[in-house]
């Protein structure tokens, strides 16, 4: 795992208060953290809620996996070593982007525990908001919005398995999420509506005066 390779680095600390930045975003920033399944609503949610903080006057921004993967996390795969990198990479970068001010929505199938616990440690307890979104591995494999179940099913039957979550890889679920969704029960602007009520409640959100 990451340790600090650099010496002499020292931390330079911003002027800018907490108070001040909440007051300029309407935001006390937060990472609301949507682990699941492939194909189990984690990215319709994600931009629905973007939309609806933003449209709100809050500011907001989506961090995803898949899109991370097409850049900064291109050199990772699926190895659980790597998917572990892939999670502490995105940490970090939430954890950025909620300094900033924003309330930043991270969507990664985050499939072990572990990642995600060293997730919340790095930004502590009241700024990590874990959601479990919640479907029957069978439920995303007829969903199969991006063909990839079919893939990985195609590839074990020719006996070059592709660790896919949720068939051959495995998805250790949030024993104690913060939410817990269901979208074979919820639609998605129901699921939007349990966050963003949740965040109001939680005093994550400055209303405009
Ligand atoms: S994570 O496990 O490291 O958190 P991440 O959310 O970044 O994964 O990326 C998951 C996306 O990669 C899936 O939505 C899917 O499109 C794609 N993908 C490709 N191969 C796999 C695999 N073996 N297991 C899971 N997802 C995969």
């Amino acid at each position: 795992m990451a340790e600090t390779k650099a010496t002499n680095i020292t931390w330079h600390p911003s002027k800018v208060t907490a108070e001040d930045r909440a007051a300029a975003t309407h935001n006390r920033p937060c990472i609301v953290w949507l682990t699941g399944l492939s194909g189990c609503g984690k990215s319709t949610i994600a931009v629905a809620l973007e939309h609806a903080l933003i449209a709100g006057g809050h500011a907001a921004y989506v961090l995803d996996g898949d899109n991370l993967r097409h850049g900064l996390n291109s050199d990772l795969g699926f190895s659980p070593q790597d998917r572990a990198e892939n999670i502490r990479r995105a940490g970090e970068i939430a954890r950025l982007l909620a300094d900033a001010g924003l309330i930043v929505i991270a969507s990664f199938i985050s499939p072990y525990a572990a990642d995600r616990q060293r997730v919340r440690q790095l930004v502590g307890p009241d700024e990590f908001l874990e959601v479990f979104v919640d479907a029957p591995v069978e439920v995303c494999e007829r969903r199969d919005p991006k063909g990839l179940y079919k893939k990985a099913r195609a590839a074990a039957a020719a006996g070059k398995p592709l660790g896919f979550t949720g068939l051959d890889a495995p998805y250790e679920a949030p024993v104690n999420p913060e939410i817990h969704l269901k979208t074979d029960e919820q639609t998605a602007e129901q699921a939007v509506d349990v966050i963003f009520n949740f965040l109001r409640r939680r005093g994550r959100l400055v209303e405009q005066r």
